[in-house]
């Protein structure tokens, strides 16, 4: 304990220098309380101001999925590539070390499952003092923009919003496409800004064309989804457009792990998304680290 002998009398207050206020690195976010910077500064790399993500939330809607078959096996060698782990809690207790340490995504939104006709159903899944419980840098609510289950899944993004801002937890806001649902520009306008409106500190929606615009238009950074498997070359140009367009950073599941090389793959989007790589020069690297991983 310091005590006041061999204490130096303090004398250097600097009164001629400004207060070093600080801003923050994330888009929007600088009026946000302490603790919510904390966990965005888990979820986003402070050096890059982006992040990349592993969606490994699937079996919430349809049980296994080819890749992730055994999440125990495959996640230890995908989640020291990424910056934040994306997935359910019953996934995460399980197959992710608390050692971790970096971001984590929890899906907090569940109710509907593959052998629906409808899926845009869901309900809020996860007690706000569960996410807590697991330090959660964020909870991550579905949004069912244009569907029979907009309204509910706007309650479910809302109160998780509210839950959050109670305790300083960011809620990433996940804009759902369907069967039925158009992928337009003029689609992702309207939903990103919608969440982003809400209350949403981040939003995961679809690269399209105008991204550029999309991105404007949202106050609040957006990560861009993967959706269904890709050829590896055809992925990283994904990577490499979204991030042109503005994206602060990707959350990609099955164009990771279904890839030949799921650990090189997530390696070379990092190369992307953090270090400035063309999606040409990540392709060349895919093919050496494939060989190199095997
Ligand atoms: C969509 O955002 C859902 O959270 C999915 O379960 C998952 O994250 C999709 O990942 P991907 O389409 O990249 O396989």
């Amino acid at each position: 304990m310091a005590d006041a002998q061999g204490n130096k009398m303090a004398k250097d207050y600097g009164e001629n220098i400004p207060f070093a206020n600080q801003s923050f690195f994330v888009k929007g976010m600088d009026n946000v309380e302490w603790g919510m910077k904390d966990r965005l500064s888990r979820i986003f790399n402070p050096k890059t101001g982006r992040t990349v993500m592993l969606a490994f939330d699937h079996g919430y809607i349809m049980g296994s999925t080819s890749g992730l078959e055994r999440l125990d096996l495959v996640l230890p060698e995908l989640i020291e590539e990424v910056d934040c782990v994306m997935g359910t809690r019953g996934a995460i207790r399980t197959c992710v070390p608390p050692t971790y340490n970096k971001g984590v995504a929890l899906r907090c939104s569940a109710g509907s499952s593959v052998l629906d006709d409808d899926m845009s159903f869901e309900v809020i899944g996860v007690d706000i003092e569960d996410a807590i419980r697991m330090n959660a840098s964020c909870m991550a609510i579905q949004t069912f923009i244009g569907a029979p289950g907009q309204k509910d899944s706007i309650e479910n993004l809302v109160k998780t919003i509210d839950a959050g801002n109670r305790y300083g937890i960011p809620t990433l806001g996940v804009v759902a496409v369907g069967k039925q649902m158009e992928r337009t520009t003029k689609f992702f306008l309207l939903a990103t800004r919608m969440l982003a409106e809400f209350g949403a500190q981040i939003i995961k929606t679809y690269y399209c064309e105008d991204f550029e615009k999309v991105v404007a238009a949202c106050p609040v950074p957006i990560v861009v989804a993967g959706g269904k498997k890709l050829p590896e070359d055809e992925a990283l140009t994904l990577v490499y457009k979204a991030i042109q367009g503005g994206a602060a950073g990707v959350d990609m599941g099955r164009n990771i792990f279904q890839a030949e090389s799921p650990k090189a793959m997530a390696r070379c989007i990092a190369k992307i998304v953090h270090e400035d790589y063309t999606d040409k020069e990540a392709y060349d690297l895919y093919l050496k680290l494939k060989e190199e991983f095997k």
